[in-house]
């Protein structure tokens, strides 16, 4: 077991400066692969050290939770030998079935009085004791919110789920000195890349291995985050039930569906997927919709993770949305050492990057 965890849980808080000392490392630990980004000031400027990633231990990791510390640890400490950095503090961050985020109303009252009074507004809302959960809040400052009352977006993480996180840093030789959620992480790297969005209302899709992170932000802020259970696997799982191949031959296909020589049936299944991966989505924004009584429809979409970059997802749900959708870029405001990194890797890298380079750019103990 891991020993005395001080553990600071500070969800989507922003940095502006950097400094060298309190930099953290960003963590982003997938069920596919576990990546590493190293961020080092030069002269006040983020520089992209470098950026690290691996295939995840067999089994060890699935959707968002830690199933072998051990195994995870050991990926790591390879992982932080390649780096060869001094720093020892990680930002790493959760989501899954053991975390929520929620939009609630409650009194207009101060935040330090909402502070003591969150814990008694929590118990409504989320599913497990509360002596098993991190909780924060933020107050949402630009939402539609009456005399009397507020809209708080509430925040809790199993510490279950954070233990477990922390065990394998800490297995690794590393401390993990802050944990955030990955959905106000990928948020931090979309404002950190795009200031000025020309959009008022956005969506940010991760599509990794085990699922989607689906992330929205409202004039600034993040208003909502959920799961969407379908990524990358269930692709690539759609080919090998079909073709009754191996679920490597049926990676592969996936990969190579783009090309001149791919057999039909792979893009025939991929549509398939493509179909279902839709209907989950549109589901999950009807929640959304109706849950925030947004009137007017997010205006754009950013893909983020492995799977955003499928043969022909982007346009499958350009055309079946009518909404214009756009891969993400971590790199627009920040420089690399090209000791360690060139542009290359650099744009290889882009659809992985986004969770590591959001978590990557925090600092010690730092504050919105
Ligand atoms: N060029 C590509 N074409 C199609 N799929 C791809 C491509 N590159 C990666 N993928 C898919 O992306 C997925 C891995 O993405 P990513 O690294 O974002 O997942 P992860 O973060 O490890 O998983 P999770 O977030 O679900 O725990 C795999 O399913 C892989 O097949
Ligand atoms: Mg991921």
């Amino acid at each position: 077991m891991v020993g005395l965890i001080v553990l600071d849980f500070r969800v989507g808080k922003k940095v502006l400066m950097f400094f060298k000392s309190k930099q953290l490392i960003g963590l982003d630990i997938g069920s596919n692969s576990i990546k590493l980004a190293v961020i080092e000031n030069s002269g006040g400027k983020p520089v992209l050290d470098g950026f690290y990633f691996m295939p995840t231990p067999g089994g060890s990791v699935n959707s968002g939770e830690i199933i072998s510390p051990p195994d995870v640890a050991n990926a790591l400490g390879s992982l932080i030998q390649q780096a060869e950095t001094k720093k020892k503090g990680i930002c790493a961050s959760v989501w899954g079935g053991s975390v929520v985020v929620k939009r609630i109303q409650v009194p207009r009252m101060d935040v330090k009085l909402l502070e003591e009074q969150i814990k008694f507004e929590a118990e409504q809302y989320i599913p497990f004791n509360l002596s098993e959960v991190n909780l924060e809040f933020h107050v949402l400052k630009k939402q539609e919110s009456t005399p009397d009352s507020m809209d708080v977006l509430l925040i809790a993480a199993k510490k279950d789920l954070i233990m477990s996180y922390a065990e394998a840093v800490e297995g690794a030789g590393l401390d993990l000195t802050t944990v955030d959620v990955s959905g106000f992480a990928l948020s931090n790297c979309f404002e950190f890349n795009y200031p000025n969005p020309g959009a008022n209302h956005i969506g940010i899709l991760n599509i990794g291995f085990s699922a989607c992170n689906f992330v929205v932000r409202h004039a600034g802020e993040v208003i909502f985050v959920r799961d969407i259970p379908f990524g990358g696997y269930h692709f690539t799982e759609e080919i090998r039930k079909n073709m009754g191949v191996s679920y490597e031959e049926a990676e592969n296909l996936k990969f190579g569906a783009a090309g001149e020589d791919s057999p039909p049936e792979v893009n025939e299944n991929l549509l398939n997927a493509m179909e279902s991966f839709l209907e989950e989505l549109n589901r999950t924004i009807d929640f959304y919709m109706t849950s925030s009584s947004m009137s007017t429809p997010i205006q754009r979409f950013y893909l983020s993770g492995g799977s955003s970059v499928l043969p022909g997802l982007k346009d499958y749900l350009e055309n079946h949305m009518q909404v214009s959708m756009e891969v993400m870029n971590p790199f627009i405001n920040i420089g690399f050492n090209p000791k360690n990194i060139t542009p290359d890797y650099m744009k290889q890298i882009i659809p992985y990057a986004s969770l590591a380079m959001g978590l990557g750019i925090r600092k010690k103990g730092d504050e919105s």
